[in-house]
């Protein structure tokens, strides 16, 4: 992408040579147990299915699409996203968010626009626990230089510095801008309940985060799993976990395109499932305000 202005080579004002934007100053992503999400380039919003699939070059090539990311790196060929979830690949969910994130995030490593290459001085990457040391070490390998193959385009990205955040920060951040809060002037705090994990967080009134009251808790796969439980015996086999997850975005509470309906079971796992995270919760902190 041209984007800047420079004294031409003779020095002559006003003369305009194009220069490549290679930098990115920051890259946000949030590899989720059940949405991958980043900002592209673009500065637009990408959320694709948190699915991955290998597959052989030359056999079972997947083809990108606007939910699908393909990715080749050395002899390692998968993809992400919707066609990852057609081709049954994995939920992200089943496997360690932080231990694939090396692979999830080449999907978010995109260069401008016209350029092979990227430089990202900050990628700041989303994780349940911005402390737990393991999870900090498998995304503190993601700095250095990346060369690999990106919906068929060749791509080097240097990432100098990981910033891991707490998953509940951006949305405490926004509610505050927006001040959706409210009062400002007591404790607040944030639920996200997420596809792996339900995080509950409290903040001070001067913003910072009181971490000994966390609670991180399984997030909508549990719910989904006590509702399998529940509606397993009427069926032939044991239904799959990311299809009732589904059916709960979409409300219609119908799993896959079997036609069976699953409300029910969902109103009662989910008045259990929310009480065991408010529970925890109250007898942590007492009285909150969360939005
Ligand atoms: N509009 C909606 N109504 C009801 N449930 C929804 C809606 N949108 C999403 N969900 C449910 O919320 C769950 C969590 O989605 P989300 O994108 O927050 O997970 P994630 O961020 O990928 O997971 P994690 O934070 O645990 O890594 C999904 O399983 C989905 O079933
Ligand atoms: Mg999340």
């Amino acid at each position: 992408m041209i984007t800047s202005r420079m004294a031409s080579p003779l020095g002559l004002p006003n003369e305009q040579t194009p220069t490549l934007d290679l930098k990115r100053q920051i890259v946000v992503f949030d590899g989720g147990n059940r949405a991958l999400k980043w900002i592209d380039p673009d500065h637009q919003p990408r959320i694709i299915p948190a699915f991955i699939k290998s597959f052989e070059p030359g056999f079972d090539d997947p083809t990108p699409d606007d939910h699908s990311i393909v990715i080749s790196t050395g002899n390692d060929h998968f993809c992400l996203g919707a066609v990852a979830r057609d081709m049954k690949g994995t939920p992200v969910f089943q496997d360690n968010k932080c231990e694939l994130a090396k692979k999830l995030v080449l999907a978010a490593l995109e260069p401008h626009s016209g350029n092979s290459a990227v430089t990202i001085d900050r990628l700041v990457i989303a994780l349940p626990n911005s402390r737990n040391s393991t999870d900090l070490a498998d995304l503190k390998q993601i700095e250095g230089t990346h060369q690999f193959t990106r919906n068929g385009q060749r791509i080097t990205a240097v990432v100098h510095h990981v910033q891991p955040i707490d998953e509940t920060q951006a949305a405490y951040s926004f509610a505050m801008k927006r001040d959706l809060y409210r009062s400002k002037r007591q404790l607040n705090g944030v639920l996200d309940l997420g596809g792996g994990t339900g995080i509950g967080r409290l903040y001070s009134v001067g913003g910072s985060l009181i971490r000994e009251a966390d609670a991180i808790l399984p997030g909508t796969y549990d719910l989904a799993r006590r509702i399998s439980a529940r509606i397993t015996p009427q069926l032939v086999n044991s239904p799959d976990l990311s299809q009732i997850m589904d059916g709960i975005e979409r409300q219609d509470f119908t799993l896959g395109t079997s036609g069976v309906q699953f409300q029910d079971a969902f109103d009662l796992c989910r008045e259990q499932w929310l009480s065991d995270r408010l529970c925890r919760k109250n007898s942590k902190v007492g009285k909150l305000n969360f939005f």
